[in-house]
């Protein structure tokens, strides 16, 4: 997604978003060019915890921000939260750190976290963008969860 081409009304919030999507990818590679196992699982554990901050300051300000705005966008909002669901329970599986399932397990949550953040960035911002939705007040509030939430899941 290019920053430069998001209104001022939408770009701190949903620039910030992405950004968390591009960190949380650049894991995936990390994770998947090291043939270490200690530095898999560190991967691995700091992945969860990006992603875990992630989903919370979504469910908790971003989702509910845009909720009421359109059916379409609704609708959206219904089914990432069932994706946010599905990523938990792999997440939660990854916690219980069985080491001969962390491979799969951290696999599939790769690809479901991409195919989530495709939705997201190309038809929720998308359609976040065309509803002229101002998320100006928004971001500041993001910022300050997501530092409250890093501190707590360290
Ligand atoms: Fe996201
Ligand atoms: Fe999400």
């Amino acid at each position: 997604m290019d920053k430069s081409k998001i209104p001022t009304e939408q770009r701190a919030v949903l620039g910030m978003l992405a950004d968390d999507h591009r960190a949380v990818k650049k894991l995936f590679k990390q994770f998947d060019s090291t043939g270490n196992d200690k530095e898999k699982q560190s991967i691995a554990a700091e992945t969860c915890r990006q992603l875990t901050v992630h989903a919370q300051i979504e469910e908790e300000i971003f989702y509910p921000g845009l909720r009421g705005k359109s059916d379409k966008i609704d609708d959206m909002l219904d089914e990432a939260e069932v994706e946010h669901g599905v990523a938990k329970n792999l997440i939660a599986a990854i916690g219980l750190g069985e080491s001969d399932m962390l491979e799969a397990n951290y696999t599939v949550l790769t690809e479901y976290v991409g195919h989530h953040v495709e939705e997201e960035e190309g038809e929720l911002f998308e359609a976040v963008v065309k509803a002229k939705i101002d998320l100006r007040e928004m971001a500041a509030q993001l910022e300050q969860r997501k530092l409250a939430l890093m501190g707590e899941i360290a």
